[in-house]
């Protein structure tokens, strides 16, 4: 007997184009070797759970308001949800009872679930209003210290107009003291957010976005952009760095003064390469001549930061020529070129010099 039933055939062609669909994502998938087998610097921006292991009072207030938030909700959820659950459990018909009661109309019911509704929703509106207004106003007192954070594709400026000092990629801090970020950005739109200490705040072009902030305690916290902003999004690492005020005094100092002069022939050799490529086109180094781009971090005191090129890679001879060589292979989309025609000798010299620029 023929069936007319036909059973379902899966053509070839579909396999294969799911097959060759999963294999080129699990390609994609798999980490670039150099990239994998890079060495990454240190980088901590808190627990999963940072804007609830609040660091300064600001963070605190929205932490506060989180549990708030949770808590009314958490209420009202257990309401509606209890009432509901009673409601099926107690008075459900069996398939034969009789229809129930037809009700038209009940005042105390309707006015009750208009008016609590509506008293919860200002208590947060108002409770909410309050926190904001809070955080928009320094915290300590005294005048703020203001600090600029301009976004770059993929980097942080950091420049603090009173003082004179420009770095990259961190930012130092008096603990106590009250700051005022003006959060820009040179290119596209970034976001500024260290877990721990401030809300997050977007990087806009052409716009100054303030956020007060004052961090009681030392201590070293992971910052980073959290806005999807081009291929090295993922490598647009800071850290803030929060000194008693003595200490802060200090690295003010050291980064005003220019760096040491070469104290051998390697570091003399590695400062004429950078005199004599393309690298002074982008970056400055307080004292060099002609080296006074701003495209890229300015390099003065790059010895002493804690990562190079925003979190890729630490600061070493060897991970700085590796940068130099191809910083592509450990940043992916990075604007820099890589220099592949620099012989070993002044590769390694460039990278010592770079690396004495404490
Ligand atoms: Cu800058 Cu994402």
């Amino acid at each position: 007997m023929s069936s007319f039933v036909s059973r379902p055939r899966i053509s070839p062609r579909l396999l294969i184009t799911v097959g060759v669909a999963l294999a080129l994502v699990l390609l994609a998938l798999l980490p670039e070797t150099a990239l994998a087998s890079a060495p990454r610097p240190n980088w901590n921006p808190g627990p999963p759970w940072a804007p609830l292991d609040p660091k300064s009072p600001e963070m605190h207030m929205i932490s506060n308001l989180f549990w708030i938030m949770l808590v009314l909700s958490g209420i009202v959820f257990i309401g509606v949800f209890g009432a509901l659950i009673i409601s099926i459990v107690r008075f459900s018909a069996g398939p034969n009872a009789a229809p129930g009661p037809q009700i038209y109309g009940n005042r105390i019911v309707e006015i009750s679930w208009t008016a609590i509704p509506f008293l919860i929703l200002i208590g947060a509106f108002i409770i909410t209003a309050k926190y904001i207004h809070d955080i928009n106003t320094s915290q300590a007192a005294g005048p703020p210290l203001n600090i600029i954070a301009r976004g770059h594709q993929w980097w942080w400026e950091f420049y603090y107009p009173s003082l004179g000092v420009v770095t990259a990629n961190e930012v130092h801090v008096p603990a106590g003291v009250p700051l005022h970020f003006h959060v820009e950005s040179a290119d596209v739109i970034h976001s500024f957010w260290a877990p721990q200490l401030q809300r997050q705040i977007d990087a806009n072009p052409g716009q100054d976005n303030a956020v007060f902030v004052t961090m009681p305690e030392t201590g070293v916290y992971g910052g980073a952009c959290y806005e999807y902003c081009g291929d090295a999004h993922a490598w647009m690492k800071f850290e803030v760095i929060v000194q008693t005020p003595h200490d802060f005094a200090l690295w003010v100092k050291h980064q005003k003064s220019p760096p040491a002069a070469p104290s051998n022939s390697l570091i003399a050799l590695g400062r004429t390469v950078f005199m004599t490529h393309t690298c002074i086109k982008c970056h400055t180094i307080t004292g060099v001549p002609g080296a006074s781009g701003s495209v890229g971090p300015n390099l003065t005191h790059v010895g002493s930061r804690w990562a190079i090129a925003a979190g890729a890679l630490p600061v070493s001879v060897p991970t700085v020529m590796m940068w130099i060589h191809d910083p592509n292979a450990y940043k992916p989309g990075v604007l820099m070129p890589g220099y592949p025609l620099l012989s070993q000798k002044d590769l390694r010299a460039l990278a010592t010099y770079l690396v004495s620029l404490k």
